[in-house]
């Protein structure tokens, strides 16, 4: 009864903000991302097949309190299904900064769903996978799968219907890179869920922030087929601003922008009109995502590294879903 999966994290292109279901974790809208790497999580999950307290490891410290009985609640969503797997042990590590805004829950949880039903024996579809894992955090139901992924925000009162799915192949996307600019250390101001509460319950612009999201999600596949550079960067730019833009118009505010933050979208918007054809987007924190064809990316990094505030690069490129891979190397895994 023991497993190890690998997962790497995504970023939104157009982005997932507001739930319409809290309890079910069921998003407002849906989304559209890339799955990122060679940044991944990697979980060992061994399960004792007989009752017990449940262990925690992530990067080398033990959960204790909230934290652990959140996971507790997590492991008894594949426990229903496995009513004789007992008590579990996990371990986890990122190898990039954890719940800094940098993606850390999406392939946390995909690996922690992938690992924990394969340990305890439970058969599951791609599709119940990415369920079970938008359970933990939304955006870890895309995190199942690789490459451009959009999830479904359903309609089902079950969420059953409210998965994610890999979108067909686009070689001619194989040259994208995603640049993160760091512009602060350390864990983000408000959490993700704590900044969409506030935003859906007191923002005159959530509403018309859901609004705008399928007909982006529907463009941005339509320039991700065409092999659209420019439009694909004017939808994941609008869809950032107009999410933080619903976020800011809360009360009180949920502010994820720094002074760095904006320094770097008005560097890339300058550049782009100097020839270097990037655009950003920004999660629920201070770090701006800038994306670029590999032929530009050693400009744009030293560009960036340019950038007063910018404390240092991550550099990623497409990757490819969760698997499963041997629990005895689980930590060197590629
Ligand atoms: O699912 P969470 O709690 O990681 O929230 C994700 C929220 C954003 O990163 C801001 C947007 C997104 O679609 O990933």
């Amino acid at each position: 009864m023991i497993a190890a999966a690998v997962a790497h994290p995504n970023i939104a292109l157009v982005k997932y903000w507001g739930k319409r279901d809290a309890a079910l974790n069921l998003p407002a809208a849906g989304s559209l991302s890339l799955t990122l790497g060679p940044i991944a999580t990697r979980t060992r999950v061994e399960f004792a097949g007989r009752p017990g307290a449940d262990r925690f490891v992530l990067n080398g410290r033990e959960e204790t309190g909230a934290g652990a009985a959140k996971l507790s609640r997590f492991i008894d969503l594949v426990r229903e299904h496995a009513p004789d797997a007992g008590a579990v042990t996990v371990e986890s590590t990122n190898d990039f900064p954890t719940a800094a805004g940098l993606a850390s829950s999406s392939s946390g949880f995909a690996a922690l769903a992938l690992a924990a039903t394969r340990a305890a024996g439970v058969e599951v579809t791609d599709a119940a996978l990415s369920v079970l894992a938008r359970r933990g955090s939304g955006s870890a139901a895309r995190s199942v799968f690789g490459g451009f992924v959009r999830m479904h925000a359903g309609t089902l009162p079950s969420g059953d219907d409210a998965f994610a799915e890999p979108m067909e192949a686009l070689p001619m996307w194989s040259d994208l890179r995603c640049v993160i600019a760091v512009t602060r250390e350390g864990a983000k101001d408000t959490p993700s869920t704590e900044g969409m509460n506030r935003t859906e319950r007191t923002s005159p612009y959530f509403a018309p922030w859901v609004q705008t999201v399928e007909p982006a999600v529907v463009r941005a596949m339509e320039a991700l087929r065409a092999g659209d550079f420019g439009t694909l960067a004017d939808v994941a730019e609008a869809s950032a601003l107009q999410m933080h833009a619903s976020a800011m118009a809360a009360v009180p505010g949920v502010i994820y922008f720094h002074g760095a933050t904006i320094d770097v979208v008005h560097a890339v918007r300058r550049w782009r009109g100097e020839g270097l054809d990037a655009f950003f987007t920004i999660d629920a924190g201070p770090h701006v995502k800038v994306f670029v064809r590999e032929g530009q990316r050693a400009e744009l990094v030293a560009a960036l590294a340019g950038v007063p505030g910018v404390l240092r690069t991550i550099e990623t490129v497409p990757a490819g879903p969760a698997r499963c891979v041997d629990p005895a190397a689980w930590q060197e895994a590629e």
